[in-house]
């Protein structure tokens, strides 16, 4: 019997800072109402021509790989999580093989949005409980930007949705007390189109240019959501997920040491934190800075709240998303 551990995390977000401001410069939107229904000040942008969903994760895999004090041909397995691939297909996760160099080892790329990297990391520790891989580069990336309806018509989602890349490497951990507990997955197909992207295909160009040759007026082709009708399911199902991992691992809400959510809104965050009794280091934040970044956002959050010290060794770690999908989970790690 083996468990999975989480034994490297790295991320990457591109320069381009967009602040609140910026986007009130092309569309009808201001600071004070973004911040007050969000919680984000700012995100970054990929420019045109510079990075993309693939060597976004690159970069934060190279980090994760190096502080796992492994080599990438030690590398098992790679599971991709995004919702922007670079190509409609094939997926991110062979560009990643290809990338870095790492033998033909399988690549796998997983569809679940916010909830990419949860099911992405329950994919891996399912792998190394089994026994078959040793150590996976679980990646969650995301190039929104290029794909977003910058005019005041789409301000209720672009405003919110961020790029960044984040990356762990999962190996095997022979004390069982120790690494990713367990894993819980949910999914809820009924509501699919009310977080969704109807039109396939961005790649490297922004979506705007396809339209333009074709018919300005189809906004299939940009993410559309239904902000409240998500926001009230989000509540109830990260509610539900986190006690759910509790419960199977014998556990309460007191004994979380920090709470990752995917950052979706702050407002999400708070409500969580406040029902569940936790203080305010017992959650990490960090959506003000680079918005809701899809699968990327739990890696990124994490790393940064391992790099800023507020995860240690024996602390007990609980992950939760919920999104498009609707689709919702949440992963339980002593740490
Ligand atoms: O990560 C995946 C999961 N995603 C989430 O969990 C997101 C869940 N939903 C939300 O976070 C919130 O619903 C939003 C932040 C998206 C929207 O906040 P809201 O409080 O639900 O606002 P709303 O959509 O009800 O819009 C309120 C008003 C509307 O105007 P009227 O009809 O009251 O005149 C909107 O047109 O705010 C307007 N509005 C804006 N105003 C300025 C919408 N977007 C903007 C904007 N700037 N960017």
């Amino acid at each position: 019997m083996y468990n999975s551990k989480i034994t490297g995390l790295g991320y990457f977000v591109p320069e381009n800072v967009v602040t609140n401001d910026d986007l009130a410069k092309v569309m009808d939107t201001n600071d004070e109402w973004i911040q007050e229904r969000t919680g984000i000040k700012e995100r970054r942008h990929v420019v045109k021509g510079g990075d993309t969903t693939t060597t976004m994760g690159v970069k934060a895999a190279k980090i994760a790989i190096e502080r796992a004090g492994i080599d990438k041909d030690d590398i098992d397995f790679i599971v991709f999580a995004t919702l922007s691939p670079d190509y409609y297909f094939p997926g991110p996760g062979v560009l990643v093989q290809r990338d870095l160099g790492i033998k033909t080892v399988g690549a796998l790329d997983v569809r679940n949005q916010c909830s990419g990297f949860i099911y992405a990391l329950s994919v891996a520790d399912q792998y190394i409980k089994s026994g078959m891989y040793k150590n996976i580069l679980v990646i969650g990336s995301e190039l929104h930007s290029h794909g977003l309806d910058m005019t005041t018509r789409g301000r209720s989602v672009s405003v919110i949705f961020g790029d960044g890349a984040g990356a762990a490497v999962l190996s095997r951990e022979e004390d069982t007390s120790k690494g990713v507990l367990s894993t819980h997955l949910h999914s809820e197909g009924q509501h699919a189109e009310e977080l969704s992207l109807i039109a396939p295909g961005m790649g490297k160009r922004w979506v705007t240019d396809i339209i333009d040759e074709n018919d300005p007026n189809d906004e299939s082709y940009f993410p559309y959501m239904n902000g409240q009708f998500v926001f009230k399911n989000a509540v109830v199902r990260f509610s539900e997920v986190i006690m759910e991992g509790l419960k199977a691992n014998d556990l309460t809400p007191a004994d979380i040491n920090m709470l990752v959510p995917h950052q979706a809104n702050l407002r999400i965050s708070q409500f969580i934190q406040k029902k569940f009794g936790l203080g305010d280091d017992q959650v990490f934040n960090n959506i003000m800075k680079y918005g809701n970044t899809t699968a990327a956002s739990i890696p990124i959050a994490l790393t940064e709240a391992w790099e800023n010290g507020k995860i240690k060794e024996g602390d007990l770690v609980v992950l939760a998303a919920f999104g498009s999908g609707f689709t919702w989970g949440s992963a339980i790690i002593k740490w």
